[in-house]
Formats: C-alpha cells, sequence, structure tokens
C-alpha cells in the first residue's frame, strides 16, 4: 500500500529489458550512443518538432533547474506558481542554477496560475528600474502539485501573457504523461503549440528507473543547455543507460499505457473514499493524485498497517479526536494494484 509518490513504484519490466541488452558490449560515452540518436529522433516525431534541441538527465530537480537557467539570466525573475515544485521543493536548485533569478510567485486555484495574476504581477515587475530584477521566464508544472491539469485552453491564456512581455515558457512535466492521457490531446498541442518553449519531460515518476527529458523547441540555446549540463555535473559518461531507458519508454506507447494504468487506479480510490461515511475529496482529481480525507481512526489504521502516504498538510497529528477528518496525499502509480486500493479502503471504512 503505497502511496506515498509515484516515485514508490518499481521500474517498467520493459525498461528494466532494455537497461540490460544495452548493457552488452561498449557504446559511446556522454550522449554520443547510438540509442541517444534514435531518442531525439523518436521524441522529435512524437512532439511534431523536427528541430527540437534534445538532452537527458536523471533527476527532475536537474531538468527542471538547468532549463530555467538555459532561459533566464541572474538579474531576472522566473514566474512560477507559489506551490511550484521549483519553489517548495528544490533546495534553491534554479536560484543556484541561474546564478540568482528570483522566484517571483503567483496564486491560482489548484496550483494553476491564473492568468489575469499573472498579468499583473509580471506588469509591475521591473517597475523600479536597475533597482529590481528583470522579466525572465514563466514556468508551470502539468500536472500541477495539487494533481490538477491544466486545460489547454489555460496553458495557451498564460502562454498569451507571457508571450505579450516576450518572456520565454518552461513547463515542468514531471506527470507530463499522466496530464497528456487526461486532457487526450497531442504531445504538441500540450508544448509549444500552446506556447511552451522548453520542457521538462518526467519519466522517472511514471516507470523509469530514473530519466528526464529536456526539449528545447527552439534550438537556438541548445549549445548554452549542453554547456550548462556538463557544468552542471549532470551530463553522464554512461549515457547509454538514461537513452536506453527512454527509448523503452517511448516504445509501443509504453509510457501512456503506464499513466493510463497509475490514472485509473487513481479513479478507483477516489470512488471508494467518496463512498466512506466521512471521505472528502478537497481538490477535483485530474489525473494519478488525489487530496482526501477521512476521520483520524482510519488513519490510525492505515498506518498501523504499513500504508505508506503522507499527510497534507504535513502539519497535522495522528494524536487527537478520532472521528476529526485529516487530510492526505494519495498518489497512485503504473504498478498500483486493484487490490492495494481495496485494502487501503477496507482500513479506512
Ligand atoms: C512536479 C515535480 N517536478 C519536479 C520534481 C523533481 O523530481 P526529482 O525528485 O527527480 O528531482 C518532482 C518530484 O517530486 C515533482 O513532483
Amino acid at each position: 500500500m503505497y502511496f506515498a509518490s509515484d516515485n514508490a513504484g518499481p521500474v517498467a519490466p520493459e525498461i528494466m529489458r532494455a537497461l540490460a541488452r544495452a548493457n552488452e558490449g561498449a557504446a559511446m560515452p556522454y550522449g554520443d550512443d547510438a540509442i541517444m540518436a534514435r531518442v531525439r529522433t523518436r521524441i522529435r516525431e512524437i512532439f511534431e518538432a523536427p528541430e527540437a534541441a534534445v538532452y537527458l538527465v536523471a533527476t527532475g530537480t536537474a531538468a527542471n533547474a538547468l532549463s530555467l537557467a538555459t532561459v533566464t539570466q541572474p538579474w531576472q525573475a522566473v514566474f512560477c506558481h507559489r506551490h511550484a515544485h521549483i519553489e517548495e521543493d528544490e533546495c534553491g536548485a534554479p536560484e543556484f542554477f541561474t546564478g540568482g533569478a528570483k522566484l517571483v510567485l503567483v496564486d491560482g486555484d489548484g496550483a494553476r496560475i491564473d492568468p489575469e495574476q499573472l498579468r499583473k504581477i509580471v506588469a509591475g515587475t521591473a517597475d523600479t528600474g536597475v533597482h529590481g530584477v528583470q522579466r525572465g521566464a514563466l514556468s508551470i508544472t502539468q500536472l500541477t502539485e495539487l494533481g490538477t491539469a491544466y486545460s489547454l485552453a489555460d496553458i495557451r491564456a498564460l502562454g498569451k501573457v507571457a508571450k505579450s512581455f516576450d518572456l520565454p515558457v518552461h513547463m515542468d512535466g514531471a506527470r507530463f504523461a499522466n496530464a497528456l492521457v487526461t486532457l487526450g490531446c497531442t504531445p504538441a498541442e500540450m508544448t509549444w503549440k500552446s506556447g511552451i518553449d522548453i520542457l521538462s519531460f518526467g519519466a522517472t515518476k511514471n516507470g523509469a528507473m530514473g530519466v528526464e527529458a529536456v526539449i528545447l523547441f527552439d534550438p537556438e540555446k541548445a549549445w548554452e543547455f549542453e554547456l550548462r549540463r556538463k557544468r552542471g555535473a549532470h551530463l553522464f559518461s554512461k549515457h547509454r543507460f538514461l537513452s536506453a531507458q527512454m527509448e523503452a519508454y517511448l516504445a509501443d506507447d509504453l509510457w501512456l499505457r503506464l499513466a493510463r494504468h497509475a490514472n485509473e487506479k487513481a479513479a478507483r480510490l477516489e470512488a471508494g473514499i467518496r463512498a466512506l461515511d466521512s471521505g472528502i475529496i478537497l481538490q477535483p482529481r485530474s489525473a494519478n493524485m488525489l487530496f482526501a480525507g477521512w476521520p483520524r481512526a482510519g488513519h490510525i489504521r492505515a498506518q498501523a498497517a504499513q500504508a505508506q502516504y503522507y499527510l497534507w498538510p504535513f502539519s497535522q497529528s495522528l494524536d487527537g479526536p478520532e472521528d476529526e477528518i485529516l487530510t492526505a496525499r494519495l498518489v497512485c502509480n503504473w504498478a498500483t494494484t486493484d487490490e492495494d486500493i481495496d485494502r487501503f479502503l477496507a482500513l479506512l471504512a
């Protein structure tokens, strides 16, 4: 019963097998492996972006921080949601890799940036001339940190605001596949056709061992990205093992199948919690993350049975009245089973 994060899931067997195959014999290092050439071609096809520059790194934090550093100067602002992963969970990596760019926080329901707020905040930045940070880039997360998805119209509206100030737009797509299968659109529609310039394309949370692609839809800054990746200690020498994961992830739509599974399991979990006498759903669920609440007694039983998940917010305590509702974040992954969910629900009931 692992609902703490999709990172808690195992590696998909197809990806494990690809790693074993890649281990046969020698291959050129530092991204010059033959598999990487195929990955680049495949990602360009999937995203309908023949010119895109494509690179691999091993963590989502590296993908985000290096992407932002490539499109932002140290004296500029990166506009992001108050609850963005880059703001709350990356230990200052975006600030560090950009050389000190400032994260400027914007609000909006469900961790989605509100376009009108964005417009106001961007317009008010740089009002003080040389004394204030200058406008840099917009970063949005799809799926958001509260498990909601931006619609295509939402992304386009934000892209429009950003473009009106000439800002590049970054997407943190740590859960890109989960959002994509929810929207039922194409990868191109969810990105460059809606104004995204640079994408952190996650795979780790959705069945890979540890690989994320950075896709620059405009390759103008490709060389700069390469230099930053090396200087930032994220250019793998045995790169073929990153490439092999990404190739297997994309082959035969594995990535979409894994994400669909995770989303379906979260739907089952949601239905089960709604059916509890005192179950509540905090955020409308879009994909594989669920924010829900139920009485403390159910939490105590679940945790005694070794169910793994985070109370959300963290500050809540298991000590207190048994009928008080405590809220939690629950995340399903590509390997979550109906049995896991039903056992968990039985403990809460
Ligand atoms: C939305 C989002 N972006 C980025 C990351 C960073 O990934 P990593 O932990 O691989 O650095 C995470 C991981 O939790 C995430 O949830």
